[in-house]
């Protein structure tokens, strides 16, 4: 109860934009602030319904979902996925005087186009990956060249030089694949950008940020590929888990010191300040932390781990950084131990996923929807690619993977696949750094 004195106590009706097992956990979490007292979602899907009052609506239209927030009295609108705050719907609500969480269309630039990012970290001093954007056909090859193997990277990373949910980026030590994927973009009429090849371990680390305060939730790592071992193709993530055993605090320090303020601060000094989620995708490499991407919103599926061990009131914190108080928000508290998410993903998934297959076992504690539907009988059906994320915890990481997967075999789904292994390396000790 201190947070709520310390802040002065007010009921708050909060609006989550967004559809998927992010704004499922995102939903879960505000019901737990005793200071929210309405919770609405739009468009959301058949598990938000349960959590949430459910409005259709276009997120990415700001004057649609402004008219929203005020019809039904919104204090606070929290914009989840990345495509409305890319187009500006942060913007739009906060000239209606609502407030926001969630960047404005110039700061949400981190992550809509991969050179400004690239040229925010260059100026904030920011390690990153070298690239390069190549937008003509007849200078690919050449381009290859100066990148991968050829230049003694084990590999090529090639990318869409836009939004793609996490399905635009193809890494192979195979320049045939390299070739073709980057071919197919340009063909498209996307710029792509190569980029050199960051080895080590992956960590997300989520910061909420107002300005230049940035207060970091607890790292996590992500399983961006489709199979076990990490074999296939990049997905928008199949599993996560927190916090990171292997990662030393000190580390950690020294992302938010190094890279992410910096960052913030350049933000700021370019008049484009960023309030919001700064999602930090970091690879932590022999030569320290380097940044794969920044992302502006919560990732998903990392959030759904994440949020299951906070403490402290999550509306509070929102409220905080959308209404520029966040420097006085008291400091976060963690429950101990560990939690892990997998996803379960539909048949054919990260291609053209099967829907419409009636799914059993899902609507209880522990397993958030995304690509979920109501049918007219009442039965619940997949609708997208990342159908369900199921969330364990426990004491330690491999008790939260024995939840998670035990809560996994009460499920059926035909068609549907998901990870085995997340979070096993780590429970088993085996990376290092
Ligand atoms: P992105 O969409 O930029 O997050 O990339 C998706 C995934 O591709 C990342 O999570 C990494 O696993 C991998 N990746 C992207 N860029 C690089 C890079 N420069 N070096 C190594 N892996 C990368
Ligand atoms: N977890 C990856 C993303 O949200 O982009």
């Amino acid at each position: 109860m201190a947070d709520e004195v310390r802040l002065g106590w007010a009921a708050v009706h909060v609006l989550v934009i967004g559809s998927g097992a992010r704004e499922h956990a995102l939903l879960l979490a505000l019901r737990r602030d005793p200071q929210v007292d309405g919770l609405s979602v739009a468009p959301g899907n058949a598990g938000t319904a349960a959590v949430a009052d459910q409005y259709d609506v276009d997120v990415t239209s700001g004057e649609a979902v402004t008219a929203l927030a005020r019809r039904i009295g919104a204090d606070l609108v929290v914009i989840g996925p990345e495509v409305p705050l890319v187009l500006g719907v942060a913007d739009a609500v906060r000239a209606a005087g609502i407030a926001c969480f969630g960047p404005t269309k110039d700061a949400a630039r981190i992550e809509g186009s991969k050179s400004f990012a690239k040229d925010v970290m260059t100026a904030a001093g920011v390690r990153t990956a070298a690239s390069e954007i190549v937008d003509n056909p007849a200078h690919l090859d050449a381009a290859l060249d100066r990148f991968g193997p050829a230049s003694g990277d084990s590999a090529w990373v090639v990318k869409d030089d836009g939004l793609a949910a996490g399905k635009g980026v193809v890494v192979t030590a195979d320049r045939d694949t390299a070739r073709a994927h980057a071919a197919g973009l340009l063909e498209a009429g996307h710029p792509v950008l190569l980029e050199s090849f960051l080895d080590g371990p992956e960590v997300s680390l989520f910061c909420v940020v107002d300005g230049e305060t940035v207060v970091p939730l607890l790292p996590a790592q992500d399983f961006k590929r489709v199979g076990d071992g990490d074999t296939g193709p990049n997905t928008g993530g199949m599993g996560a888990y927190t916090p990171l055993s292997w990662l030393p605090d000190e580390v950690t320090r020294r992302i938010v010191d190094e890279i992410v303020k910096p960052v913030a601060a350049e933000l700021v000094k370019r008049g484009s300040a960023f309030s919001g989620l700064l999602y930090a995708g970091l690879a932590i490499t022999s030569r320290g932390p380097a940044v794969i991407e920044f992302n502006c919103r919560f990732g998903d599926p990392e959030t759904q781990a994440v949020l299951a061990l906070l403490e402290s009131p999550l509306g509070q914190l929102l409220r905080a950084a959308a209404t520029g108080e966040l420097a006085g928000h008291p400091p976060l508290r963690w429950r101990d131990g560990s939690a892990v998410t997998v996803v379960v993903a539909a048949e054919n998934y990260p291609g053209r996923p099967r829907v419409g297959d009636v799914i059993h076992g899902a609507d209880r504690d522990g397993v958030l929807h995304a690509g979920t539907a109501r049918r007219d009988d009442g039965a619940l059906v997949s609708s997208g690619g990342r159908v369900l994320s199921v969330v364990g915890t426990g004491a330690d990481l491999a008790a939260a993977r024995a939840a998670a997967y035990a809560t996994l075999e009460s499920i059926r789904l035909p068609g549907s696949h998901f990870r085995t292994d997340i979070g096993q390396a780590a429970a088993e000790g085996k990376i290092s750094l």
